[in-house]
């Protein structure tokens, strides 16, 4: 995460993330699934911003950014308690024993019900910078155990930049940073709620490994990584939502390295050639009115210790 400071002010950059790979293990006892996902942060970011109250309260003011096309149909922003930005600070705050409040400012640029991670990411977001904005010097795990009870993503989105995540999501081996992958993005005109999703899924007999994929990411080898990208969640969203049928035929004519929905979906992503070519694809898609398109990157964070609050 990126986190400035403007006088009183502490601004975070919350990435969305893609699944290049997502297999699920075991359903589990308590109604989640094991996993193996190779998670990416990628700039297309929410921006959070802090700014601390005396008198407790945590004042919410959230919107869409004006690049987000109203098409798209994104829904509301939840509001007040229904966010899970207010939820984190609620908990961060009753657990450090701190009676301080916040104003929020967000600015939404993430698609909802996407498979992006949004709101995850706000989340994170949210603990990094009220961490620093109230001086409570939490590190970085201590960050993590509360980030897993807010969301199975959360704890990803505190640090890596790429990592393998395993449990039901919560368990992280950050693996080292590639250099930038170009991807496009389509965010179609309807989500899908991610419960739905894993209500639906099927855990196969024999789940594929995620190891092919780390290796060929390790190797630097794009195209190795395209050959064992899959998500275990397609089937299940694409019975769902046909959408995501849709966006399959459209990527592949598009001469991507591979393709594929991200998370619960519905985004659907390419990962493209070289920068020249993902504007490219994301121009031939937009003509096609099959939704919101977003030509972006990978990106680098560092894991901000306290008192290391730059990040790359
Ligand atoms: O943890 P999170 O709130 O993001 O999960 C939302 C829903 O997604 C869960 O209630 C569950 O239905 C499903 N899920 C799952 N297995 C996971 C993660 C999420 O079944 N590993």
């Amino acid at each position: 995460m990126r986190i400035a400071f403007d006088e009183d002010r502490v601004t975070v950059q919350a990435p969305a993330k893609l699944n290049l790979f997502l297999e699920l293990l075991a359903r589990r006892a308590d109604g989640y699934h094991d996993l193996e996902t190779l998670m990416v942060a990628v700039d297309l970011c929410d921006q959070l911003s802090l700014q601390s109250r005396d008198d407790g309260e945590l004042h919410l003011a959230a919107d869409w950014a004006a690049t987000i096309p109203c098409h798209t149909s994104l829904g509301d922003v939840p509001a007040g308690h229904d966010n899970i930005v207010v939820q984190a600070l609620e908990r961060l705050r009753e657990r450090a024993g701190v009676s301080l409040g916040a104003n929020i400012r967000l600015r939404k640029r993430i698609p909802s019900a996407a498979g992006l991670g949004g709101a995850s990411s706000d989340a994170a977001a949210a603990l990094l910078g009220a961490n620093v904005l109230w001086d409570l010097r939490w590190t970085t795990a201590e960050l993590s155990l509360l980030a897993a009870e807010l969301g199975s993503d959360v704890p990803f989105f505190l640090g890596a930049s790429a990592a393998v995540c395993r449990g039901r999501g919560e368990q992280i081996e950050p693996l080292p940073s590639l250099p930038r992958l170009d991807v496009v993005i389509v965010r179609p005109p309807e989500g899908l709620s991610t419960p739905a999703v894993y209500g639906r899924c099927q855990v196969a007999d024999s789940p594929a490994s995620v190891d092919p994929a780390v290796a060929a990411w390790r190797r630097g080898d794009i195209a190795g990584l395209a050959r064992h990208m899959t998500n275990r969640l397609e089937p299940a969203a694409e019975a769902l939502s046909p959408w995501i049928a849709r966006l399959r035929a459209a990527f592949a004519e598009q001469n991507c390295y591979g393709h594929q929905m991200s998370g619960s979906g519905t985004s659907y992503f390419g990962l493209c050639r070289h920068a020249l070519h993902a504007r490219q694809v994301a121009s031939r898609l937009r003509a096609r009115d099959i939704g919101y398109v977003v030509c972006t990157r990978t990106i680098s964070l560092l894991a901000p210790e306290q008192g290391d609050q730059q990040a790359a």
